[in-house]
């Protein structure tokens, strides 16, 4: 593979008794998108300072193209930064805005390059027509769009972009969300993006690395962190509505090794658990639902609840054993509160965890490779 244009090694900042990061390693590729997700205080910002040079790490290598930045001052390091909050300078035009990095002192551009550098930052972004308009004078979006172009004006090889949309307002983030990504595909600008919003993390990484308390606990594509996430804390973050868990255990009957819990019995051909060890099944919403022609049921429940969700329906159900699951069917599918429903778990969608440390573990059910 080839060099990182970012990395970390052993990477670890302290406020005080609080450790903020612990012993980060992380490595994004030119180009890449990268999201950092994590619930507030999870080092999701610490990260990204660091990496612009705002802050300084206690112990170990921050390098980007392979050079250590640790001790370099932020406008030496090339990257440029979206706040949450995207002060603009309100006495400012927005061309004014959009210039302001190219006036600096140490790199002073003359009028014809500025003018060069705007007709090509402007259109991407939909800003020919605002440029002479005060911030004030424009939608949080278009403002948002102005302090992107700002960031980006200096072509930065890294652009870090922390909870740039959290001010916006759902529909706006959503545009916004779809405007970041296109523009990513057309610049090519390596990205780091801080979102405690799983479905930003999900719709717009090539790879996302999810925090919990200043360590990082999985580094991915999308649907690895979906599918395959390494712990209960990653399954119950990130989708939508997180994942199923039933309690249950392993066993050997005279029919071979088995998952066990209430009204519910499945064939496993392997696992790295002890056989007798309490453990979590792991299944999302899709990955269980009413059999589809001349299917075997796995498990029984009764339906609580029905939520509509666009062309799904969600039925909360509780099972023989008093555990309750989310089960995503067919919008269409005739069925009423308080009915009994019949359930497939289908195998390839199940995970096994540790009870104990959360960890999820290998294994196989009946009839699968093991995963
Ligand atoms: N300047 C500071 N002084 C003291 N503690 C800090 C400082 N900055 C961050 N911390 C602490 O470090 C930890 C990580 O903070 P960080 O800002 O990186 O979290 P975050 O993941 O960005 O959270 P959020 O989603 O709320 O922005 C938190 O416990 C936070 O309280
Ligand atoms: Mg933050």
């Amino acid at each position: 593979m080839a060099k990182p244009k970012v990395s970390f090694r052993g990477v670890s900042k302290r406020y005080g008794a609080q450790l903020a990061l612990d012993d980060l390693d992380l490595d994004i590729q030119t180009g890449e998108f990268v999201s950092l997700l994590g619930p507030s205080g999870s080092g999701k910002s610490t990260t990204l300072n660091l990496l612009a040079g705002l802050i300084h790490p206690d112990g170990g290598e921050i390098r980007i193209d392979d050079r250590i930045v640790n001790t370099l001052t932020p406008d030496r390091r090339n990257i440029a930064m979206v706040f949450q909050s995207y002060a603009l300078y309100p006495h400012m035009t927005v061309r004014e805005n959009l210039a302001f990095p190219l006036r600096a002192r140490h790199r002073r551009r003359s009028e014809s390059e500025i003018t060069v550098a705007i007709e090509r930052v402007a259109p991407g972004l939909g800003l020919q027509e605002l440029l002479h308009r005060y911030p004030k004078e424009l939608s949080g979006g278009q403002q948002q769009r102005v302090a992107l172009g700002r960031a980006m004006i200096r072509d930065p090889s890294v652009l870090l972009l922390d909870e740039p949309l959290s001010n916006l307002d759902v529909r706006l983030r959503i545009q916004m969300r779809r405007d970041i990504k296109a523009l990513h595909e057309r610049v090519g600008a390596t990205t780091i993006y801080v979102t405690h919003d799983q479905s930003e993390a999900l719709g717009l990484s090539d790879r996302i690395a999810v925090f919990r308390s200043g360590k990082l606990q999985q580094y991915g594509p999308p649907d690895e962190i979906y599918e395959r996430p390494v712990n209960t804390f990653v399954a119950n973050f990130v989708g939508e509505r997180g994942m199923n868990f039933l309690d249950a255990s392993l066993g050997r009957d005279p029919a071979g090794l088995a998952l066990a819990a209430p009204g519910l019995r499945l064939a496993l051909s392997s696992t790295e658990a002890g056989s007798t060890a309490a453990v979590t099944l792991g299944v999302r919403a899709e990955g269980i639902r009413p059999p589809r022609d001349g299917e075997a049921a796995d498990v029984w429940g009764q339906v609580e609840q029905i939520e509509l969700a666009g062309p799904d329906k969600i039925l909360i159900v509780t099972l023989a054993g008093g555990q309750e699951v989310q089960c995503r069917t067919d919008a269409m599918l005739p069925i009423r509160r308080g009915e009994p429903v019949a359930l497939v778990l289908e195998r390839a969608r199940l995970r096994l965890f540790d009870t104990e440390t959360g960890r999820a573990l290998a294994c196989a059910f009946a009839g699968e490779a093991e995963k």
